[in-house]
């Protein structure tokens, strides 16, 4: 691809309001920002992943509570629901503490990223989705990333308590420190963004 797609154009510029909310720690908006600062500019090195796996098929239902009716984050459910055809995925297969069927039962789409839609080595921009009660296992990485929840779901730091930071709340994980993340009842969506 030598230009930006329309698609991740629109995505890039819905996306980038959601990370500066208030509802975010500062560090996760200020992650969020040199990625979107490096996003001003097109990359893409033509690596892609084409491979689906089972939970892809999460992505309708999770998007239902903004697709279904109109709500603050309908544009940017549209905007991922758009781009599905264009996104690659991937799974984590290891980590401490996940749940029995958590590899079957997650998986997140990369936007701009390696191997993603855009794919380049500088940031990540996807989401992961996770079909209910599924805890996905303790894991750490280098990069400093910020996270924007889009349904109900928990996030755990460190060796904190579980917590939920709301519909449009977000977090921040500094480099290397652990963290995990869980669905409940309902299919969890969050956007996240890295700063690599
Ligand atoms: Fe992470």
């Amino acid at each position: 691809m030598s230009n930006r797609l329309e698609l991740v154009s629109r995505l890039i510029q819905i996306a980038e309001p959601l990370f500066q909310s208030e509802r975010l720690p500062q560090a996760g908006r200020w992650v969020a920002t040199q990625v979107f600062r490096r996003l001003e500019a097109f990359s893409d090195d033509g690596t892609r992943h084409h491979a689906r796996y089972p939970a892809c098929d999460w992505l309708e239902t999770a998007l239902a509570p903004h697709t279904e009716r109109q709500t603050e984050f309908s544009p940017i459910a549209e905007a991922i629901r758009a781009l599905e055809p264009h996104l690659s995925w991937s799974r984590r297969m290891s980590g401490r503490d996940g749940s029995v069927d958590y590899v079957e039962k997650h998986v997140h789409g990369m936007i701009c990223g390696p191997g993603g839609t855009e794919s380049r080595l500088d940031v990540q921009l996807g989401f992961s989705i996770m079909a209910p009660h599924v805890r996905y296992p303790d894991h750490s990485h280098p990069p400093e990333e910020a996270y924007v929840l889009l349904t109900s779901g928990q996030f755990r730091q460190l060796d904190g308590d579980w917590f939920d930071p709301g519909i449009g709340g977000g977090i921040h994980n500094a480099p290397s420190n652990q963290h995990a993340m869980k669905s409940g009842e309902l299919p969890f969506l969050a956007l996240w963004c890295l700063l690599m």
